[in-house]
């Protein structure tokens, strides 16, 4: 089953000058896939995402998610839609300091006026697979980095939306804790078969995904697939980049 179909999309920023952000993107994403988005900077990869985040419009082109047009949907439906649908993880965690971690996982489903116990419930068992089970009670001032990044993958994954959408999720970490954080979004891919798209730059952070599409000056550049080997697919990575372009010269001197 396909979640997510773009067809023929182009996204135009109009302005004193236009800027052609995407042209002519076609990408399906099927039920399980974990799909990494690389690229240049400035070559469309937030652009894309905010197509199918449905946080901005595009230009001409169809969405579909789970088989439904969001830009067809009325402000109300399409408000629960991303609710109930998406989920979002962002470079900077988006999460509200004052609350604790068990407060912040659980406000998709408190908007949602779910029941005490089954939100209890799923509570628990979205924190255990991230490994913050132990530290629910505390305020997100509190904790580190990796554990901001792996409380609001559980804020996303709660309420087990179709589709994952994760823009530079490791942006902000350390090495150590970008592998935490990847091996936590491989985990709920492989053991719970969500569907995931990743942005990113870090070409480490991308070898946990399955296929990775690169996209050039807004145009779908090449695609790659990941076989057995994490290793491997590591280095065609930093081989397609650079090909395509992206910072290969810190590179030399990552680990995978
Ligand atoms: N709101 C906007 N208004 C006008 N132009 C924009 C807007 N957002 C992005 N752009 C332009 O569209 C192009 C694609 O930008 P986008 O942010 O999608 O790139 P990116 O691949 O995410 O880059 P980065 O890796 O630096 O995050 C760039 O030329 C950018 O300047
Ligand atoms: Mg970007």
């Amino acid at each position: 089953m396909d979640i997510l179909e773009v067809k023929a999309l182009n996204k135009v920023y109009t302005g004193k000058v236009a800027t052609h952000a995407l042209t002519d993107i076609h990408l399906t994403i099927r039920k399980g896939e974990f799909v990494g988005i690389m690229g240049p900077s400035g070559s469309g990869k937030t652009t894309l995402l905010n197509m199918v985040s449905t946080i901005d419009r595009p230009s001409s082109g169809e969405v579909r998610i789970g088989g439904h047009n969001p830009y067809n949907m009325k402000k109300r439906e399409l408000a629960h839609f991303r609710r109930k649908q998406l989920g979002f993880v962002f470079q900077d965690f988006n999460l509200l300091d004052t609350l604790t971690v068990a407060e912040n996982i659980v406000l998709p489903l408190t908007l949602d006026r779910r029941p005490l116990k089954e939100v209890d419930g799923l509570l628990k068992q979205t924190a255990s697979k991230l490994g913050i089970g132990d530290i629910l009670n505390k305020r997100i001032y509190e904790i580190s980095g990796g554990q901001r990044q792996r409380t609001a993958i559980a804020r996303a994954i709660i309420g087990s939306p179709l589709l994952l959408l994760a823009d530079e999720p490791t942006g902000a970490l350390d090495s150590q804790s970008s592998r935490a954080v990847m091996e936590s979004l491989a985990e709920i891919n492989e053991k719970d078969g969500a569907t995931l798209m990743l942005v990113t730059h870090d070409p480490v952070a991308a070898s946990y995904c399955n296929r990775i599409v690169f996209i050039k000056d807004g145009k779908l550049a090449a695609e790659i697939h990941r076989g057995e080997n994490r290793q491997a697919f590591f280095q065609k990575i930093i081989d397609m980049l650079s090909f395509w372009g992206g910072n290969t010269s810190e590179l030399s001197s990552i680990r995978v």
